[in-house]
């Protein structure tokens, strides 16, 4: 049996061994932290990881849960089963780290909050990207009021999945019941989640969405309209049916410049400086500074960049260490995305204007 090799480690496990795999191989290497467990309803999965790892194996994660070494577990089973299990995981008095999204319903999403501040213990959300360093710039950039006043924040995901990747695993993606849609409740939702955490908070919502190009319930392409509480306009194409694969872009517009992100690498950064040519070496340093990052999964969801997951990993066990320190995102945050994709939804089957 896997025992902690410290006992002020953090004692880390992990539910669903597909993604699940990236936040096996973080907590491996995180410090502060011992890799206690992992599960998964296929035994052969969950064996063949355990030993790679050096780690014990469940196939029933409340057998798991009843062991007191554990005091952190990533959930990342699929979003419709994260809630009931995050739940249970705060019942066993234990932290959690959850994938995004953090579920498909408000209801479910409320429940889980709800019961990590009733059993005091901390639920944090996967949403990596926010970390990319493009991503985090552009953010303070908006939040220290240098682009003036928000006109626009654009968001294209124009990525591409085949029919395979929706059949596998028992076919859950692409469900209403499981992904709580599809391309952009599964795939987008990293990027409705910066373009709300950059632009604010949304007032209202049109919407078209469609299958385009796969057999599946939920859509393969979205196209909405947001009006956010600033005035300011925003626009998300976010499709899984744009062959070959044409990655992600964020583009945000204020009155006193813009900025320009694609798959995570700063590609315009124009900030109004009198002095042209300091704002032209600034544009320039920003532009280097991302350069070389890599990974975004517009075609491929294995590409999708594993150093933020890391680092959001990382600081989870941080957090549970520490009693005062909170993880860098929030269960609660987790609730924003979801809220402005349910609204897109509602208002594109009902063909009307969702207010929030
Ligand atoms: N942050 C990211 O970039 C990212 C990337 C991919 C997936 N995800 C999220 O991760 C979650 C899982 O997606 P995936 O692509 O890994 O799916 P997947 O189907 O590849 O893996 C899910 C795993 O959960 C297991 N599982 C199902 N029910 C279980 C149960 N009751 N107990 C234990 N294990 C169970 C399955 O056997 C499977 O191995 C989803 O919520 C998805 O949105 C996030």
């Amino acid at each position: 049996m896997k025992t902690k090799s410290n006992p002020n480690n953090v004692g880390a496990a992990v539910i669903g061994l597909g993604r699940g795999r990236s936040h096996v191989s973080s907590y491996a290497v995180a410090e502060n932290c011992d890799l206690i467990a992992v599960c998964d309803i296929n035994e052969e999965k969950a064996k063949a990881i355990a030993e790679q790892y050096g780690c014990d194996y469940y196939t029933d994660y409340k057998e798991m849960l009843k062991r007191d070494d554990i005091d952190l577990v990533s959930v990342v089973t699929p979003s419709g089963m994260h809630s009931e299990m995050a739940v249970e995981v705060a019942k066993a008095g234990k932290h959690c780290l959850a994938e995004k999204p953090l579920d498909v319903t408000l209801e479910a999403i409320d429940a889980a909050i709800a019961a990590f501040d009733k059993y005091d213990k901390k639920l944090g959300c996967i949403f990596q990207n926010r970390l990319e360093p493009a991503v985090a710039l552009t953010k303070q950039a908006v939040a220290e009021g240098r682009l003036g006043d928000l006109v626009v924040g654009n968001v294209m995901i124009k990525w591409y999945r085949n029919d395979d990747y929706y059949l596998a695993n028992g076919g859950w993606r692409g469900t209403w019941k499981w992904d709580g849609g599809g391309s952009l409740m599964n795939q987008s939702v990293h990027t409705i989640d910066i373009l709300q955490w950059i632009m604010g908070e949304p007032e209202s919502v049109t919407a078209q969405i469609k299958v385009a190009n796969h057999k599946i319930e939920s859509e393969d392409i979205g196209c909405a309209l947001v009006k956010f509480k600033n005035g300011a306009f925003g626009t998300i194409t976010g499709s899984t049916a744009t062959y070959p694969g044409f990655g992600t872009s964020i583009e945000i517009h204020g009155t006193k410049g813009g900025i320009c992100v694609k798959d995570n690498q700063i590609v315009s950064w124009k900030i109004h400086n009198d002095d042209k040519e300091a704002m032209e070496a600034e544009e320039k340093k920003m532009i280097e500074l991302t350069a070389k990052v890599k990974g975004s999964g517009a075609n491929d969801p294995n590409a999708i960049s594993q150093g933020t997951t890391f680092k959001q990993v990382q600081d989870m066990v941080d957090a549970c260490r520490d009693e005062k320190r909170r993880p860098i995102i929030e269960g609660r945050e987790g609730r924003n995305a979801v809220k402005l994709i349910l609204g897109i939804y509602e208002a594109a089957k009902e063909d009307k204007k969702v207010v929030f």
